[in-house]
């Protein structure tokens, strides 16, 4: 089959990693692509948000397959524009890409098909917002309707600081985005990263990730796009995997159906381990970024089957995936100023000493290449040191050592403690 990846992060050079060991995949391409994806697919230099560029590309080089991996070109309606031109492609269509892009769908959705997570309120105006805030309990959790990268949750510990923040919301903060403010109950446990793939009918369980959201060590500084993640999460054991299929994931998706939005594609259920259970958090309608290399690594499994299977309907017949027990963890080196301001163009080496470690593979994110060949940052998050062993110690041992030994680039940094919580407590 002739593919065509859309994305330029880690998290596609993952997949792409993945696609390119596919029996069924004859012919790889990747838009925009990175200086990473670029060792095992063609990139071509079109934007995943550039949608009629895409459309373009697509036209005139005729794939069989296109696979969609950042949220943008979702929410921007990339599927349907595809379907309606006979094209296959994984991924789900604006409306129902609206559980990502929309917070107020997600939690009045969830209300309806009584699925488990934080009560709330939905609000355009700022004084029955303040009224409504008054009646919650600190911290107060404020969410920004709309696409904010990630950055749209902010969580004051004061009534007076969530009313400031309310004004600033409503003020353009966010920009539309922000317009319509969701307001909600504040939950407390471990986060857990589930990731399912749905056809629309069916869904079947992947596996779940823990995150690394703030910047720095001890979870302090500004959030970010992550930092880091581990596979297998210790608290998500297989009782709770269960568990968050029957209460949240299959009636997403029956609900998704029944409401004329039939959801295909990968289903990124934000959870939060509170002590009455798992509750979402929030819906994102693609892999997670960098919790897609750990998956990617552990998956035994062919992803272009699981792909074609979703497209086509057909998940209800599909064995189930097989992973690799070995726990991985990927830590991410990120332009040194991120997630504020950073330089590009600075020059990294000693990545091929760094895949020379067992276990050790380096999936690339904002990267490119010089004219000279030379790999140069290109971007925020900049490069993954994943890495796989026998126990977790041992694999975050090696990623460290890969960092500290090989990677040559003084213009990055990375936090020291990813996976700090499994290690210390064993969950
Ligand atoms: P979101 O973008 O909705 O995933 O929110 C970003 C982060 O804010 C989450 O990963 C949580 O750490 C935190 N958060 C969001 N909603 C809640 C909530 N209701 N209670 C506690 N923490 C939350
Ligand atoms: N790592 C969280 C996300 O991809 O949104």
């Amino acid at each position: 089959m002739k593919v065509l990846l859309i994305g330029s992060g880690g998290r596609e050079h993952a997949l792409a990693w993945k696609l390119a060991q596919s029996p069924l995949v004859s012919d790889l391409t990747c838009a925009p692509g990175n200086a990473g994806i670029a060792t095992v697919a063609a990139c071509v230099a079109v934007a995943a948000d550039d949608i009629l560029s895409l459309l373009g590309l697509i036209d005139r080089d005729g794939y069989d397959f296109v696979i969609v991996g950042p949220e943008q070109p979702l929410a921007l309606g990339l599927v349907d524009a595809l379907e309606a031109r006979g094209v296959k492609v994984f991924g789900p269509t604006e409306a129902a890409a609206q559980l990502e892009s929309s917070k107020s769908f997600t939690k009045d959705f969830c209300k309806r098909y009584n699925i488990p997570t934080a009560d709330y309120g939905v609000f355009t105006d700022a004084a029955e917002a303040k009224a409504f805030l008054k009646t919650m309990n600190a911290p107060y959790v404020l969410k920004a309707d709309g696409l904010a990268a990630g950055k749209g949750v902010v969580i004051p510990e004061t009534l007076s600081d969530a009313e400031a923040e309310l004004d600033e919301f409503f003020s353009g903060k966010f920009g539309e985005a922000s317009t319509k403010v969701v307001i909600e109950e504040y939950m407390t446990g471990q986060e857990v990263s589930f990731f399912a793939i749905s056809d629309g009918k069916t869904a079947i369980p992947l596996i779940g990730a823990q995150d690394h959201k703030r910047a720095f060590d001890g979870d302090k500084g500004p959030n970010t796009g992550g930092m880091g993640a581990y596979s297998p999460a210790p608290v998500f054991t297989q009782d709770a995997m269960a568990e968050v299929m029957g209460t949240i994931i299959h009636p997403t998706v029956a609900g998704m159906a029944k409401d004329g939005n039939p959801f295909k594609g990968v289903l990124f259920a934000g959870l939060m381990m509170t002590p009455e259970g798992p509750k979402l958090i929030e819906y994102n309608v693609r892999f997670g970024d960098p919790e897609c290399q750990v998956i990617m690594r552990r998956l035994q499994s062919d992803l272009m089957e699981i792909f074609i299977a979703a497209e086509a309907g057909t998940l209800d017949t599909l064995t189930a995936p097989a992973w690799l027990n070995d726990p991985v963890v990927n830590v991410v080196l990120a332009a040194k100023g991120y997630p504020g301001s950073y330089e590009k163009g600075t020059t990294i080496k000693g990545l091929d000493a760094a895949q020379d470690i067992d276990g050790v593979v380096v999936f690339h994110a904002g990267t490119k290449l010089s004219d000279t060949g030379d790999v140069l940052a290109n971007g925020g998050r900049v490069l993954n040191i994943t890495s796989q062993a026998s126990s977790l110690e041992r694999a975050v041992q090696n990623a460290y050592k890969a960092i500290d030994e090989c990677v040559d680039w003084p213009d990055g940094f990375c936090r020291r403690d990813i996976a700090h919580h499994a290690l210390k407590t064993g969950r």
